[in-house]
């Protein structure tokens, strides 16, 4: 080999070696979202007033928050739905008031979860998970029932505040996702 193309070939090297380190950096960084899992975060949040829930009767209220998928925010998008339970009438002070929330999402495998009034019972239209009313999981006494369900439906902390102005109480909600399929409610 002549010593020309030699020194072509050398710096050729040379040349792909210096691509490689600064290119393959840049290339992860840049396509990493892509890998990432579509994440998403609210924190707690005001959902719903005191005086919209009827005791005793289940609301569903969506949870607004920021959803990151690939390189897209997406700053105001529903990442989940609760169920909210309003336990007593009126307090002296609305802010004592009992209300229950539950994540809509089934423990079983991930679908929502609904409310069937006329059974005072949740259910997930899925596999037919089905829940009483402070969420624990049940039992049909139907031959071959079976409830896939690994556990009740997740309990959110949820409490009566305030409104700014005072004029008002809103039910607030600490909204969390919680892993599937397990036994104990554990986040993820
Ligand atoms: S996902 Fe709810 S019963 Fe299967």
């Amino acid at each position: 080999m002549q010593r020309r193309t030699l020194l072509i070939r050398g710096c050729q090297a040379i040349a792909a070696a210096i691509m490689a380190v600064l290119f393959v950096p840049i290339g992860r960084f840049i396509s990493a979202p892509l890998f990432r899992k579509s994440q998403s975060s609210s924190g707690a949040q005001r959902v719903a007033k005191l005086g919209q829930l009827e005791v005793g009767k289940p609301m569903q209220v969506p949870i607004i928050g920021k959803r990151q998928d690939g390189w897209t925010l997406y700053p105001d998008s529903v990442i989940g739905k609760v169920w909210l339970i309003r336990r007593n009438e009126e307090a002296e002070n609305p802010e004592e008031c009992k209300v229950d929330a539950y994540s809509a999402v089934c423990p079983h495998i991930g679908c929502g979860i609904n409310h069937s009034p006329d059974k005072n019972h949740f259910i997930c239209p899925c596999h037919g998970a089905v829940f009483d009313e402070q969420g624990a999981k049940m039992n049909l006494e139907e031959p071959g029932y079976n409830n896939p369900s690994p556990r009740g439906m997740d309990s959110l902390i949820c409490k009566v505040v305030n409104s700014d102005d005072g004029d008002d109480f809103w039910v607030e909600v600490e909204y969390e996702q919680f892993q599937i399929g397990l036994s104990e409610q554990i986040k993820k």
